[in-house]
């Protein structure tokens, strides 16, 4: 496979981006982004602040404005915000630079782990339910399905994870 500058991770919220994000970074030795930590530290204001306060529109923008904004000279892990993948540029932006990786869950796992997060999703609500997540799942199968590798993550320990992408990334 083709060992291009970044890889970034795409996926449901919860499926598991950061964390495997971070550990993947540290075995292979790249710099880690958290896209959505960015955004945080950039404005001052949680994620769930910046989309009820200013909308979800705004919230694109911004967060448009900081992947393009990655310096991609070096080799980076960028865990995306499960909703940046749905816009166009940003999809020009990681074809470009990296290969994309999809974290796929099933809905039972990503219910199980947002229930019991802290972190508020404001686009599925702080009541997480299950036909929420369904209905988002849906529209955006189509869009998480281009990554050029695709992880099954149900029922994994997170190192069987990296094991798995530095199998395929790893040098
Ligand atoms: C979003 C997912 C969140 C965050 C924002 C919007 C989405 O990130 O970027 O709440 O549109 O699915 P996680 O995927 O890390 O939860």
């Amino acid at each position: 496979m083709e060992n291009k500058s970044s890889l970034f991770l795409i996926g449901f919220s919860g499926s598991g981006k950061s964390s495997v994000g971070k550990k993947l970074a540290k075995v292979l030795n790249y710099t880690f982004i958290d896209t959505d930590r960015i955004i945080e530290k950039k404005t001052g204001k949680s994620i769930d602040e910046i989309i009820t306060q200013n909308g979800e529109i705004e919230f694109r923008k911004i967060e448009s404005n900081v992947l393009s904004e990655i310096d991609f000279s070096k080799k980076n892990i960028v865990a995306t915000g499960g909703g940046l993948p749905t816009i166009d540029e940003n999809l020009k932006i990681m074809k470009k630079e990296g290969s994309i990786i999809w974290l796929e869950a099933s809905v039972d796992s990503i219910f199980e782990r947002l229930f019991s997060s802290n972190e508020i999703r404001p686009l599925l609500g702080s009541n997480i339910k299950k036909d929420k997540i369904i209905k988002l799942f849906n529209i955006r199968l189509s869009v998480y399905n281009i990554a050029e590798t695709k992880i099954d993550t149900n029922k994994k320990e997170l190192n069987q994870i990296v094991k798995e992408i530095t199998k395929i990334y790893g040098q």
